[in-house]
């Protein structure tokens, strides 16, 4: 047996990339709206205000998924079309959305599965500081509190908060999502608030419906160093991995933060962690969520580098170490054998973890339809089977992974990259909005439909 009996093969979309319809039903601008309308930020100047227009085409997307045979669906929230002045009165319009969503998945028999923060954070909330306000860790308890409510009663299973990393240090430090701020304060300030707020979304939840699971989502990657004898190197290596991997889960399993990250940020930190707050970051969630999408490389920094970062440890991740390999069209090298290489890490350095889920792991290509219609996309194709044979030897090695969710279902608005970068396994016309599967749909559905055991040949080799 590849994969246990019972686990589960799922895709994954976030509201914001996929939605569109950014002013229907009472929804206000979220961080990212604005974000699009600040020249330079977004690629050519896209927006989301159509994206795949999933907001009202969600059947067919649903249909496409069921012919797929895909069992679970990953989606997020929009806190502005729920809570729409950010805190306070809940909008119906918003939350009947999500509804025929949620019911259209469990007639055609796909679990939803529903992320409650993947970034699309009210305009209003921002106005405030956002993720670097203390207040955001309560406003978004009272989200997650109205979610339960509303939705708790058919979604068994929850993400609170989709890549911290991502929201905190690109969103406040390198200031390359929104909202843009590049100020180390704010930076640590969301690191610390995002898990707080982890663990008090999980008691929001509970509160109102103790049976649903929950888990952080966590882009998480293995440093691999150009010199492992180096000793900067090796430090550069520990506060870079504590930034990324770390955080989070030591928040949340010892109730600390990693003690080489403390120490190097010092008073910045403790301005922001108030009396009794180490106490409350400590919670047990029923998974951890994994966003895997390559490994990173740290090579000896250039001096030009160190002047940039003014003596602080390299943001971004320095990738002047990275051996030739093949690359996605994000640039980003693929290394299949780095998620086996990190489930198994993960599963070591924190066995108290009782369930691990591949939340996103996926690649971007740009294939096009032929003149027959069809894309070929066999570089996914190669991705998708490399990487799940790296999850299924992980598996043979302890490792708990109960599910997988490929990234994306559709391809859609890639952030920074807004359209140009496609990540789906169904192919979207951004003009004429049509949908049309890749092979890459055809060969996942068979992976879903041997559960695992088409990998036979590929886990061998
Ligand atoms: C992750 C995000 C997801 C998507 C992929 C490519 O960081 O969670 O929304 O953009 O990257």
């Amino acid at each position: 047996m590849t994969f246990p009996d019972d686990f589960n093969w799922g895709a994954a979309t976030a509201s914001f990339q996929i939605e569109g319809a950014s002013r229907d039903g009472g929804k206000t601008p979220s961080i990212w709206d604005t974000f699009c309308e600040t020249p330079g930020k977004v690629f050519g100047g896209h927006t989301g205000e159509v994206a795949c227009d999933h907001y009202h085409r969600y059947q067919e997307d649903i249909k496409i998924m069921k012919d797929l045979g895909i069992q679970s669906y990953r989606f997020s929230l929009a806190w502005p079309r729920i809570i729409p002045g950010g805190t306070g009165q809940s909008n119906m319009h918003g939350i009947d959305f999500y509804n025929r969503l949620i019911d259209s998945l469990l007639e055609a028999g796909i679990q939803p599965t529903a992320t409650l923060y993947h970034w699309d954070l009210p305009q209003s909330l921002q106005d405030n500081g956002g993720w670097a306000n203390r207040d955001i860790v309560q406003q978004i308890a009272d989200l997650a509190t109205v979610a339960a409510e509303n939705f708790g009663d058919r979604v068994a299973n929850w993400v609170t908060i989709n890549e911290p990393w991502c929201v905190s240090w690109l969103g406040y430090y390198i200031g390359v999502h929104a909202p843009g701020i590049k100020d180390l304060d704010s930076a640590i300030a969301a690191s610390h608030h995002t898990a707080l707020a982890h663990a008090e979304i999980t008691r929001a939840l509970r509160a109102v419906r103790p049976e649903i699971r929950s888990g952080i989502t966590l882009n998480m990657t293995s440093y691999r160093l150009d010199d492992d004898e180096n000793p900067e190197l090796l430090k550069l290596r520990d506060l870079q991995d504590s930034n990324l991997n770390r955080w989070w889960l030591d928040a949340q399993i010892k109730g600390e933060y990693p003690e080489n990250l403390v120490d190097f940020y010092g008073e910045r930190l403790e301005k922001v962690v108030k009396p009794g707050d180490m106490d409350r970051l400590k919670i047990d969630s029923e998974f951890l969520g994994i966003n895997y999408y390559s490994d990173s490389f740290i090579g000896t920094p250039t001096e030009q580098q160190v002047a940039k970062n003014e003596g602080t440890f390299i943001f971004p991740i320095n990738s002047n170490g990275e051996p030739p390999l093949p690359h996605t069209d994000m640039g980003w090298p693929i290394t299949p054998q780095g998620l086996e290489h990190l489930l198994v890490r993960i599963h070591k350095d924190w066995p108290e973890l009782e369930e691990l889920a591949i939340t996103e792991n996926g690649a971007a290509y740009g294939d096009e339809p032929d003149e027959n219609g069809k894309v070929n996309d066999e570089r996914r194709v190669d991705y998708l089977l490399s990487h799940l044979a790296s999850v299924s030897r992980a598996i043979d090695r302890g490792a708990p992974v109960k599910s997988y969710y490929y990234w994306s279902l559709l391809d859609n608005f890639e952030w920074a990259e807004g359209y140009t970068k496609r990540f789906g396994i169904v192919y979207v016309n951004f003009e004429t909005l049509q949908r049309i599967p890749k092979l890459s749909a055809n060969v996942y559905s068979k992976v879903i439909a041997s559960n695992g055991s088409v990998l036979e040949h590929v886990k061998k080799s």
